[in-house]
């Protein structure tokens, strides 16, 4: 471990069990040498895992739901108290598709879902830029991270109103990135992680299909949950002060490739 974020404080939203990135972010946050709070919505703190990450990161857990103001705003200002300070990281790791749950196909959507979907999915980090902006609660250079997926560039049918909610929320940390580096010098920046076997994850159909084509499809194979982990860490540390407003890939090259060799020895 190299001490990356000894002394910085964070907020980790979205550890729900340990296959969570989330979840692995925050171990290595830990080791890091960093001090941060736990946070989900409070049905997914009622299952009981998130209490094991607590205690083995030595963290306190506060329950948000990421749509509502006014819980964010009860958690930046306890997570101030408790950390003892302002904050120098925040990961947004929060997804939901409703219409994806309930197996409603793309091209006929229940629109209350959509609208739920993207109110959890994508405008939850507006609200907590939001309120991280309006309470002064970053400290300068600190680093805000949100995970997204490539669907919001190119098609895969399966991960239907998600590639929409992903499109706006990676605009979202550029739109509000450039206020947070003018007035507090803050980064703000979205991951593009590759297919990762999660609870989100395995929620969308042909899942398997789609993972395995990926991991044939990049030269280093596909990016899993740790090493997501361990590149969000980077972002979080001094190394990476100027690297803002950017949709970062990390898929193990995937987004770059045309074809490869395994993929074109199953059609040959
Ligand atoms: P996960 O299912 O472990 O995490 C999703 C989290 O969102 C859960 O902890 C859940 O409780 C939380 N959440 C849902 N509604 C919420 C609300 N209203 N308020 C607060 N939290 C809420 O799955 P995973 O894969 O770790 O997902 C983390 C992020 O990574 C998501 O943004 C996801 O879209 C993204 N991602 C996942 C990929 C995958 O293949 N698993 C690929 C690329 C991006």
């Amino acid at each position: 471990m190299y001490n990356l974020l000894k002394g910085k404080k964070g907020i980790i939203f979205g550890a729900l069990n340990e296959n969570s990135i989330a979840w692995k972010t925050a171990q290595r946050a830990y080791e890091e040498g960093a001090e941060f709070v736990l946070t989900n919505a409070p049905a997914s703190i009622r299952m009981g895992e998130l209490d094991v990450l607590a205690k083995n990161t030595n963290s306190q857990i506060i329950p948000a739901d990421a749509t509502s103001i006014e819980d964010l705003e009860n958690l930046i200002e306890k997570s101030m108290e408790i950390l003892g300070g302002k904050i120098d990281f925040v990961l947004h790791s929060i997804g939901m598709s409703v219409n994806v749950r309930k197996k409603k196909a793309y091209t006929d959507p229940n629109y209350d879902f959509t609208q739920k979907g993207w109110d959890v999915s994508a405008v939850s980090f507006h609200k907590v830029l939001n309120v991280l902006y309006h309470k002064k609660a970053m400290n300068e250079w600190g680093s805000i991270v949100a995970l997204t997926y490539m669907a919001a560039q190119r098609v895969f049918p399966d991960y239907n109103d998600m590639a929409d909610n992903k499109a706006y929320l990676e605009s979202i940390a550029r739109s509000f990135g450039y206020y947070f580096g003018r007035d507090f010098k803050v980064r703000v920046n979205t991951i593009s992680q590759s297919p990762t076997p999660t609870t989100a994850g395995n929620g969308v159909k042909g899942f398997d299909g789609f993972i395995n084509f990926s991991e044939k499809m990049s030269p280093l194979g596909n990016a899993s949950a740790a090493d997501c982990a361990d590149y969000t860490i980077s972002l979080f540390s001094d190394l990476t002060k100027k690297v803002t407003l950017q949709n970062l890939f990390h898929d193990g090259g995937f987004s770059n490739m045309g074809v490869s060799d395994a993929v074109m020895d199953k059609f040959e």
